[in-house]
């Protein structure tokens, strides 16, 4: 029988309490002596988000007056600085406590400046990409006005059809951790209230990945250990680098709605990690606590949203949702409604309320809203899309493409073609490009791949285009135009994927295969005869068999943001030698769905010889493409995996070394993976998990060596009795360059290792 050590928990509290360490006159004491003043209408205010006009950021007349009547503490959506200082001069100087408004919105990939989708940024395993992109965003939010950014989103997913994955970074936890850090600092700096940073929030909180059958929205029934183990992890990276709020996911978490979930947002966010950020509600979630239909639309609005049917009414909702630890509530206003009569019958408490309130406040304190409230109206210009935003644009978006296959070495493409093609449906597209939650991005922001091409190749070139069909493409009347500009090229570029609205919220698909008739204006394409290689564009992993066996060259280009077109052209043609690497499994068919490399092995692990083992009868269990797979233009080879010591004592450490060598003939950039796999554990364990990643740049014929560490915490996990633990024995240790590492036959050994944790 193995012992089991009781590890000190990564979520246990380390920190005392805001209001503890509070100095004379401080935070704290000031929010006390505003508290002292304040009526409940105006506490319930600060308790209320609503909605600004979206498209011009603006508060609505009615919003103003609640402004002035101190009843309204925040907004989404409510953006630019001439709007935004209008609210907030109502708010500051006509209101009777002056308490500022603070200003809340989705920049999640970029503000003006478009960044690839974070899916797309996870790619370039590069938290430093992550970490400049978020901070880029931060400061033209934060000069148009905006203060707090409800970003990043960290959940983690499994499904492919899940139209959400693509606002996220994938599929594993260490992964998702490590880049929910970054952009927390990104966004946030070490101090949100200086005049380039914004404040940050995790969300959804929690398991909104997990939804069932990939269907947005929908149930999720999970175990204790799998929330530890899986979904909490990027939160708690959030909470530790910083973050100061946390949004509720829109699902239930095995039964009761994580909106009215006392289990994770009190007694782990509070209790266990000491979290004094507020937590506000997801879009009208507290209004969806309540049964359908509602019994008194007239009386009981809140957008008439309802659903999880765990609240009768209104009232119920609201007691339930703050009770559980819900502090803002999001467009439905049933807080405000409701909370005075759930007082008054003792079903909620003044405390409470006040607790909820001081969150809110100190949120508000620390982004420095209480000492200047404005932002600079004269400066706004200047920040958006300014040339250094662009060129950051434009590198992060090259790094984040994936050369899925190169057949023959196609690509990169020569910069002397005189005829080029480009065609297919994202070929000319501004709007689709950017992607879904563009924040303030423009189409007409963005260079488009046909102009990235006409760029690179200059006026001496011949570019010709054809649309063949729109993203939905379900006629074929525009193929002919295409296959003549194929016919008359000396190659043809074919942009195909998915439209952008396809993916993110409430985006799901049951098909992951490219739109309508996209894959027969491929093959048309390919009967020409011509040579052509295909850019990809879409938010998640899709069914790409077709792509894999007969196109020579396909580069997984996700949505690239603002710069898309000459950061395409810049992987095309060889200017950047693509290193990103997929931070999802792409399946074989959909039925493989939830596929992810960090399985568990079951008790009878697939064997294609033994049927009767875990496994499909029509298509292997592997994925197309694997988590941690991408190809260069160059040759990487990884060898002598080496550790610093056979063993690791409790509380030591150990290294892990190997040597990368660039063996082709241009510079490049190899993602080098680790991981690590309990042999024998008291609960099961997956057959491979990331523990770390780095990304590096070799000229051709460069040698270096990668070192990690590795300590007991990279080895807890969720135990029998409910705590974290790690276990002495035995562990497989590989580095490599993709998750399949760990498949390797025992010839490839020098790229793994064993070490033994000792008691
Ligand atoms: C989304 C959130 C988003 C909110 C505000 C909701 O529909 O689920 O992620 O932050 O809207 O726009």
């Amino acid at each position: 029988m193995l012992m089991v050590t009781a590890l000190s928990r990564p979520e246990a509290v380390t920190s005392v309490s805001a209001q503890e360490i509070d100095p004379p006159g401080g935070i704290e004491a000031r929010i006390d002596d505003l508290i002292g003043r304040m009526t409940l209408e105006e506490k319930l205010g600060q308790l209320s988000m609503l909605d600004a006009d979206y498209p011009s950021g603006e508060l609505t007349d009615e919003q103003k007056q609640m402004v002035r009547d101190g009843v309204l503490g925040s907004t989404l959506n409510g953006r630019g600085a001439v709007a935004t200082n209008e609210a907030q001069r109502i708010a500051v100087e006509e209101s009777r406590l002056g308490i500022p408004l603070i200003f809340g919105f989705d920049v999640i990939h970029g503000y003006r400046t478009v960044f690839p989708m974070p899916l797309a940024e996870a790619a370039t395993w590069s938290v430093r990409d992550a970490r400049r992109s978020a901070a880029i965003a931060a400061k033209e939010a934060r000069a148009a006005g905006v203060t707090w950014t409800f970003a990043p989103m960290v959940d983690i997913t499994h499904d492919a059809r899940w139209g959400r994955i693509v606002e996220g970074a994938g599929e594993d936890p260490f992964m998702g951790s490590a880049f929910s850090r970054a952009r927390v600092k990104g966004f946030q700096g070490d101090d949100y209230s200086r005049p380039d940073r914004v404040a940050a929030t995790a969300k959804h909180w929690v398991a909104y990945g997990g939804a069932e059958a990939g269907r947005d929205y929908n149930t999720v029934d999970t175990s204790e250990r799998n929330l530890r183990e899986l979904y909490f992890p990027p939160f708690k990276a959030a909470h530790d680098a910083g973050v100061d709020s946390f949004m509720t996911a829109f699902n239930e978490i095995s039964g009761i709605p994580a909106t009215a979930n006392p289990f994770t947002l009190t007694e782990v966010l509070r209790d266990e990690w000491g979290e004094d950020g507020p937590v506000l509600s997801d879009y009208t979630a507290v209004a969806e606590l309540r049964a359908c239909p509602i019994p008194n639309v007239e009386t009981d609005p809140g957008r008439g949203a309802c659903g999880h049917a765990v609240a009768a009414d209104g009232a119920e909702a609201a007691r339930l949702a703050l009770n559980a630890g819900t502090d803002i509530e999001m467009v439905s206003q049933l807080y405000r409604t409701h909370i005075p009569e759930l007082l008054d019958q003792g079903l909620v408490t003044m405390e409470r309320v006040d607790e909820a309130v001081r969150r809110v406040l100190r949120l508000k304190f620390r982004a420095g809203l209480f000492d200047d409230p404005y932002v600079d109206e004269s400066k706004e210009g200047g920040v958006l899309l300014a040339p250094d935003h662009l060129a950051q644009a434009r590198r992060i978006a090259a790094r984040s493409m994936v050369l899925l296959e190169n057949k023959n070495q196609v690509l990169p493409l020569s910069a002397d073609l005189k005829r080029v093609a480009v065609v297919g449906p994202l070929a000319n597209n501004q709007i689709d490009m950017i992607g879904t939650w563009t924040g303030d991005g423009k189409p007409e922001d963005v260079v488009p791949v046909l102009r990235g091409v006409e760029a690179a190749l200059g006026d001496e070139a011949n570019v010709s285009y054809a649309q063949g069909c729109d993203t939905e493409c379900v006629s074929e009347d525009g193929f002919r135009a295409a296959l003549q500009a194929a016919r008359s090229a000396q190659a043809t570029i074919v942009v195909v994927g998915e439209p952008a609205a396809w993916s993110g919220e409430a985006s799901s698909r049951a098909e992951i295969d490219l739109p309508g008739r996209q894959i027969q204006l491929l093959k048309a394409i390919k009967k020409t005869g011509k040579p052509f290689v295909v850019v990809l564009m879409n938010g998640r992993p899709l069914d790409l068999n077709w792509l894999h066996n007969r196109a020579p060259a396909v580069v997984e280009a996700w949505y690239p943001g603002t710069q898309a077109g000459h950061a395409v052209a810049d992987v095309l043609f060889g200017k950047v030698n693509p290193g990103g690497k997929l931070p999802v499994s792409f399946p074989r068919a959909v039925g493989q769905i939830p596929l992810y490399y960090n399985q568990k092995p079951t008790g009878r692990p697939p064997n294609p010889e033994n049927k009767y083992t875990s496994q499909y009868l029509d298509v292997p269990v592997t994925p197309l493409y694997e988590f941690g797979y991408g190809l260069s233009y160059t040759d990487f080879e990884i060898s002598n995996v080496r550790l610093s010591a056979p063993s690791i004592s409790p509380g030591g450490s150990l290294t892990v070394s190997a040597d990368v060598a660039n063996i082709g003939s241009r510079s490049g950039d190899e993602v080098v993976q680790l991981y690590i796999h309990d042999k024998v554990a008291s609960v099961t364990r997956p057959i491979a998990e990331l523990r770390g990643f780095k990304r590096l740049n070799l000229d051709a014929g460069e040698e270096k060596t990668v070192t990690f560490s590795i300590d007991e915490t990279d080895l807890a996990f969720w135990g029998q009795e409910n705590t974290w633990v790690v276990e002495p024995g035995e562990f497989d240790v590989w580095v490599g360059d993709t998750s399949a590492v760990t498949e390797y036959p025992a010839e490839d050994d020098e790229l793994h290792e064993t070490f033994t944790l000792n008691n």
